[in-house]
């Protein structure tokens, strides 16, 4: 049943700390924004049709795009799966709660829309204390995409998430800056074989390290999910960012139109201001949790292109590079 009350108050977005708050308007079937650790997600109950349609119509996003499951503990994981293969219990025990999503084979209660018509669901436990707190006071599994209208650079503050969302949802529960910055890795299983979907906050080589074996990365559910072509860019800035630019491309602006983001070393012929450090040690973890706000920032800056490098292809550098590889103007992927 939709609360009509809830509902009036649509347009008004309130941003604050109040579980029991959320824990109303999530069982009244309306979306809540969530921190989690990864960043902001905009859930709803996950077992309603209508609450997760919400979901689709506050970020404009398209139905085909399957959504991630949340739940409190790896237990309850097993209420809504047919089964959990060994890998993925060994996988579980080691980084549950935390960045790493599950596809797994799901049972009826988990409806159509929520894994678009796929017969897996993804499943993930976050870490974030404020999320868990609340997904302990609920009897359903919360589904959640970041909380981005489709296709910008996803949240990593409450803040973020009120400049794209604001009128369109009730309530945002504020946890701070998430803490890893990038969303979950993705992991699937087919026949003994672990296979990385989407590259994530959990890096690939520590993945293999817990299960003893080499992955299989088969990344692209996000470019090309179901209906290929209908996705372009994701992650977008607004201003054009360009990762493997030239010389006589930044001949092209004057230094003022111009901002880099960098990693390590800086840039000086670029105004200060538009200047942006991912991490001034070349720390992977600090430049996964800076990437999105940097985007964000880079992009208001008052810049005519973004410049960047990709990082070196390893660790989290592979997510980070991800991520900037679908950022890019003009991608040829
Ligand atoms: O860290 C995260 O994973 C964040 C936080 C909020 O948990 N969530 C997130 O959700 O990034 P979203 O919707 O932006 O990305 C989820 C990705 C989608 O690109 C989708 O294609 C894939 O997960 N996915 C979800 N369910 C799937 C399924 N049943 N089969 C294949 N891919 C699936
Ligand atoms: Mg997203």
């Amino acid at each position: 049943m939709v609360d009509k009350n809830i509902e009036a108050k649509l347009m008004e977005t309130i941003v604050g700390n109040d579980i029991e708050n959320a824990v109303k308007i999530l069982k009244a079937g309306h979306p809540v924004a969530i921190p989690t650790e990864t960043v902001y997600g905009l859930a709803a109950n996950a077992l309603s049709s209508d609450a997760v349609l919400n979901i689709f119509k506050a970020k404009n996003r398209p139905h085909f795009n399957p959504l991630i499951i949340h739940l409190p503990d790896w237990d309850s994981v097993r209420k809504y799966v047919t089964e959990i293969p060994n890998e993925a219990e060994v996988l579980a025990q080691k980084f549950s709660p935390g960045p790493l999503t599950f596809l797994l084979e799901k049972k009826n209660i988990i409806p159509d829309l929520v894994t678009a018509g796929s017969s897996k669901v993804a499943v993930r436990i976050p870490a974030h204390p404020l999320t868990r707190q609340l997904l302990h006071l609920l009897d359903f599994p919360i589904a959640a995409p970041s909380a981005n209208p489709f296709g910008y650079v996803s949240p990593t503050t409450a803040q973020h998430v009120l400049e794209g969302l604001n009128g369109e949802i009730p309530y945002i529960l504020d946890g701070g800056p998430c803490q890893v910055g990038l969303e979950s890795t993705i992991v699937d299983f087919d026949n003994q074989q672990v296979i990385i979907r989407r590259k994530g906050g959990i890096a690939v080589e520590a993945i293999e390290e817990a299960i003893g074996k080499k992955v299989l990365i088969q990344t692209g559910v996000e470019e090309h999910p179901v209906a290929p072509g209908q996705l372009k860019s994701h992650y977008a800035t607004t201003t054009p960012l360009y990762v493997n630019w030239s010389e006589d491309m930044v001949a092209q602006f004057s230094p003022q139109k111009i901002a880099v983001i960098t990693f390590g070393k800086n840039i000086e012929d670029v105004t200060a201001e538009h200047r942006f450090q991912l991490s001034a040690n070349a720390d992977f973890e600090e430049a996964a949790k800076n990437l999105f706000a940097t985007m964000r920032k880079a992009d208001v800056c008052g810049a005519t292109i973004i410049l960047t490098r990709f990082l070196p292809e390893e660790g989290l550098g592979m997510a980070i590079n991800d991520r900037l590889r679908r950022a890019v103007h003009d991608s040829k992927d």
